[in-house]
Formats: structure tokens, C-alpha cells, sequence
């Protein structure tokens, strides 16, 4: 299927930024991005919790031609109410525009497939759309044993929203988005190649449809995003998660410029 829509790219700031430098950093990327004529709503950027509001903040009143959207990096799986340290989606609303759920950094501290269904659920009643993250394990594996772990994982997520109110229906209503990132891939310069995550596009598609947006994380800079994005592939890829490449405009915009999406 031809790629119709722009790809997006998801900056994933992580946690290694002060929300001083986040603003920092957003401002910069602004700056460059409307230089070089970066594509409208083509990026969205993932500050810490403590950067979301600054961010968006500074992004919406001084660059608001850009269209930058943003993305929360995790929140409760609890309503508003007696939670003490908790972040609710709904808590979100206004600020972000979406929320990565189920990174594997989180799933290493233990989130199941369980709770990070509830999470999504919370997400999209508040409106928001969740982007899950899900990934294989194993350095070595075929591509059908990874292609069924990262299928599992997705079936549990998608499972434990539809236990807690969310159907498949109001999952893609939101517009759910999946970003496989497999665990070795990620900070490791051990990108996956275009073909397996064509492979694993597909095989998600197959379980939820032919509209399920997929992105690709891990160790993604500009030359393997061109790789990805070059000539019509046969399964589409809806964009790229990328963690350390987004930490500088000059790399960030680096990568939107192989994809055709800045100067
Ligand atoms: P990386 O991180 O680009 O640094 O590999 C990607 C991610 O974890 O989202």
C-alpha cells in the first residue's frame, strides 16, 4: 500500500534532560525547523512529565505554524481521585496530544501487558491517542518467533483495554498508533532492518487492520531512515520513534530531512 499520509516522528526525550534544557532544546529544534521548512505537523516531541507544559507552552504561542504535537511519555493507570504521585491522562488533556505506553524501559521495571491495556484505556477516554510500544526480546530469533512475541504482546494490550471498557472499535477511533521497537535495538546501534519491521507491520496489521499506524524505534539516525522510507515498499511504515538522535535539532532535523520532510 502507497504511503499517503506523511511519516511522523516521535522524539523521545526519555528522561535525560532537565525541563530547562527541554525548553532549551524545543526552541532550538523551532528555530532550525522553520528554517529549514520542516512539514507541519510532522513532528511530535516527548518531554519529561516536569517539560510537558513548558514545552507546549513555548511550541503553541511562539511556533505554532509548525504544528509540533506532544506526546506524554507514560501516565496512571488510575482516574483523578487519592493517588498520590500518579499522573491520570485525563490530567493531560490540553497539554499532550498523545501518550507513549508500555516503552520496554517501562516493561523492564516491571509493566505487564495487563496494566499497560489499562493505561490505554484511561488514554483514550480522556481522548488522547496512545502510541504502545512493543518489542522482542532475543538478539538471536527467527523472524516469525518475533513476529509472534511482538503479535502477543500487542493481543495482550489490546485484550486488557477492551476488559476496561476500550473495544478494538474505540481503539482505532482514536487513532492508536503501534511503535515496534525491539529491545535490542533500542540505544544499541543495532537498528532492525526495513524488512523485519515491513514483516512485523504486516503481521499487526493483519491482527487489527489494514488502518494501524506502525512506527519503527531503535538506534534510528538519518541514514537508516532513508533506508526505510527510500522507493514503494510493498507494507508501509507510518513514521519512526527515535531517542538519541532527537537529543539535537542538528540530528533530529537531520532525520526529517532524509525523509523528505525538512530542507
Ligand atoms: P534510541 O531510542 O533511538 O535511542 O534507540 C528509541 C526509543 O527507546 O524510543
Amino acid at each position: 500500500m502507497l504511503n499517503l499520509v506523511p511519516p511522523l516522528l516521535v522524539a523521545n526525550w526519555k528522561a535525560n534532560l532537565s525541563p530547562g534544557e527541554e525548553v532549551a532544546l524545543a526552541a532550538a529544534i523551532a528555530v532550525d525547523a522553520t528554517s529549514r521548512a520542516l512539514k507541519a505537523g510532522s513532528l511530535m516531541i516527548a518531554p519529561s512529565h516536569l517539560g510537558l507544559v513548558p514545552v507546549a507552552s513555548l511550541l503553541r504561542r511562539e511556533h505554532a505554524a509548525l504544528n509540533v504535537k506532544i506526546a506524554a511519555q507514560d501516565c496512571s493507570d488510575r482516574t483523578s481521585g487519592a493517588h498520590t504521585g500518579e499522573l491520570p491522562a485525563t490530567h493531560l488533556v490540553g497539554v499532550a496530544d498523545a501518550v507513549i505506553l508500555g516503552h520496554s524501559e517501562r516493561r523492564q521495571r516491571g509493566e505487564t501487558g495487563a496494566l499497560i491495556g489499562l493505561k490505554v484505556a484511561r488514554c483514550v477516554a480522556a481522548g488522547l491517542t496512545p502510541i504502545v510500544c512493543v518489542g522482542d526480546t532475543a538478539l538471536e530469533a527467527t523472524v516469525n518467533q518475533r513476529s509472534s512475541e511482538v503479535l502477543g504482546q500487542w493481543r495482550e494490550v489490546v485484550a486488557s483495554a477492551a476488559r476496561s471498557g476500550c473495544s478494538e472499535a474505540a481503539l482505532s477511533g482514536a487513532g492508536v498508533i503501534v511503535a515496534y521497537e525491539p529491545v535490542w535495538g533500542i540505544g544499541s546501534d543495532r537498528a532492525a532492518e526495513p524488512e523485519l519491521v515491513r514483516a512485523i507491520a504486516s503481521a499487526l496489521r493483519g491482527a487489527s487492520g489494514d488502518q494501524l499506524r506502525v512506527l519503527y524505534g531503535g538506534s534510528v539516525d538519518a541514514q537508516l531512515a532513508e533506508r526505510f522510507f527510500h522507493g514503494v515498499a510493498a507494507e508501509r511504515i507510518d513514521g519512526l520513534l527515535i531517542g538519541g538522535a532527537s537529543l539535537t535539532s542538528e540530528r533530529l532535523l537531520g532525520i526529517a530531512a532524509a525523509l523528505g520532510l525538512a530542507e
